[in-house]
Formats: structure tokens, C-alpha cells, sequence
């Protein structure tokens, strides 16, 4: 039985209002609520303490990119709403994520911790291509994660794919997966997915599943049913 989710809610809605219905409704099944661009553009950044209030972790995937100072800037103002995570785009170098990771810490009391993301779960080996970069996503997270651990970040967000190779390179890194999608459920505009229960084997500590429980017809049973895919290792019921 499992005794504690390791589901992070991706709340991808349209407004704060049913942002934060949807997390209360599906608070007994998940483990955290991330808030990502729609909401923090659109209904802005008080959505996020909104759900702090709710009294699990909230993850706001800002996908920080830009001069060390601007993203020290974001990373302060992000760091006083009470989140427990925030993200940055590993592809912006070791100074911009520490100037990142700084900022976080100074304005949270040492509360936040950052997040690098690697390659986005949409993106393939032929988008890689496209855009001039010759390395699969393997080899890229792999480096991104040496340069996330490098600079002082927390974790890394990468495909249920690159886990075990986050492990082998730093190992010390949280990593939290996207492009999680339960037996059946449509893959969207995700690329690089698996299901629950094989990111949590491959060394998940925390799965984002955003569309296969809010787009589900009855959310709560989708998040449920989810929840019950998943054996956490070493959370039997002897143990
Ligand atoms: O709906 P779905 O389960 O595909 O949502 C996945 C969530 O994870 C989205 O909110 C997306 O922004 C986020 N994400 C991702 N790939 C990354 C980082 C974050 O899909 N590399």
C-alpha cells in the first residue's frame, strides 16, 4: 500500500479559481500542486499562495531563462509566495542557476530549492536535430545534470528516459518527471513518456501528470486510479 503520493498535479487550467478547485478535489490522491506559464502569466503569481494554503508542496514551473540578474530577480520574487520549488532551464549555464538558486534561497529563508530542466518531454532527437543539436537527449541531460549539480540546484526535471542516467551523473539531484502517462491514456503533445509505475522504478522521487487526471472526465477517480498504479518501492505494508 502506498503511504504518501508522489504525484504532482500539473494544474494547467484557466483561471486561479478552477486551479484551486481541481486541488482540492484531488488533494487525498496527490502529493503537490505545480502551477506553470498559462497560470503564472495569466491569473499571475497569487495563484501559487493560494495553493500554498492548501498545505501541500507547491512546485511553480517559471522555466527561468535569461541574464543571471534578471532570473536572480524572478527567482526573489517567486521565493516570497511560499513555493517549495522553482524551475530554471539548465540550458542557461552554471551562473544564471546559481544566481537563481540565490536568489531563491535568500527570499524563502532556504524554504525553495530550484529545479533545472533539461530537455522538455515534447522534444525529440529529430527536434534536437532541427535546431543544430547533434546530441540525443540523453547525452544532453546528462551534462545539464552535471551543470544543475554543479551549481547548486536542488533537482532536475527530465523524461522517465534520462532517469537513470541523472543517477549515474548526480546522483544527489531530486528529480521530479513529466511525460508520465498511465496504460491507455493519450500521449498529447508529449514525446518521451512512460507510465507511473516505470519512472518510480527507474528512480522518480516525484511524477508531474498534468492532462491524464485534469482532462479526465471524473478527476478524482483518474488521480485515484493513478495512485493506485504505483508500488512504491520499500512502502509495503510490512515495512
Ligand atoms: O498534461 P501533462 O501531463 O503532459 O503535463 C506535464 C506538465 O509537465 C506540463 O505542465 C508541462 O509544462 C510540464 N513539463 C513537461 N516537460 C518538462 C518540464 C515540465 O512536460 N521537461
Amino acid at each position: 500500500m502506498v503511504t504518501s503520493s508522489p504525484i504532482i498535479v500539473a494544474l494547467d487550467l484557466g483561471s486561479a479559481e478552477e486551479a484551486v478547485r481541481m486541488a482540492k478535489a484531488v488533494a487525498p490522491h496527490v502529493g503537490g500542486f505545480k502551477v506553470g506559464l498559462g497560470l503564472l502569466y495569466g491569473a499571475g503569481p497569487g495563484v501559487a499562495t493560494a495553493l500554498v494554503d492548501l498545505g501541500k508542496p507547491v512546485f511553480a514551473d517559471a522555466k527561468l531563462h535569461d541574464i543571471p540578474t534578471q532570473v536572480a530577480a524572478a527567482a526573489r520574487r517567486l521565493g516570497r509566495l511560499g513555493v517549495r520549488w522553482v524551475t530554471a532551464h539548465a540550458s542557461g549555464g552554471e551562473e544564471m542557476l546559481r544566481a537563481a538558486q540565490q536568489g531563491l534561497g535568500e527570499a524563502s529563508g532556504g524554504y525553495a530549492g530550484l529545479l533545472g530542466v533539461t530537455v522538455l518531454t515534447s522534444i525529440g532527437p529529430a527536434d534536437l536535430a532541427a535546431v543544430g543539436i547533434a546530441n540525443t537527449p540523453g547525452k544532453l541531460v546528462s551534462k545539464m545534470a552535471r551543470v544543475a549539480a554543479t551549481a547548486g540546484c536542488e533537482g532536475i526535471v527530465c523524461s522517465p528516459h534520462e532517469l537513470a542516467v541523472v543517477g549515474t551523473v548526480a546522483p544527489e539531484l531530486l528529480r521530479v518527471t513529466p511525460g508520465v502517462r498511465p496504460e491507455g491514456v493519450g500521449r498529447g503533445d508529449q514525446a518521451r513518456v512512460m507510465t507511473p509505475q516505470q519512472a518510480i522504478e527507474r528512480g522518480a522521487d516525484w511524477l508531474v501528470v498534468g492532462r491524464p487526471i485534469t482532462g479526465a472526465a471524473d478527476p478524482v477517480t483518474a488521480a485515484a486510479g493513478l495512485l493506485a498504479s504505483i508500488e512504491i518501492p520499500g512502502s509495503g505494508e510490512d515495512d
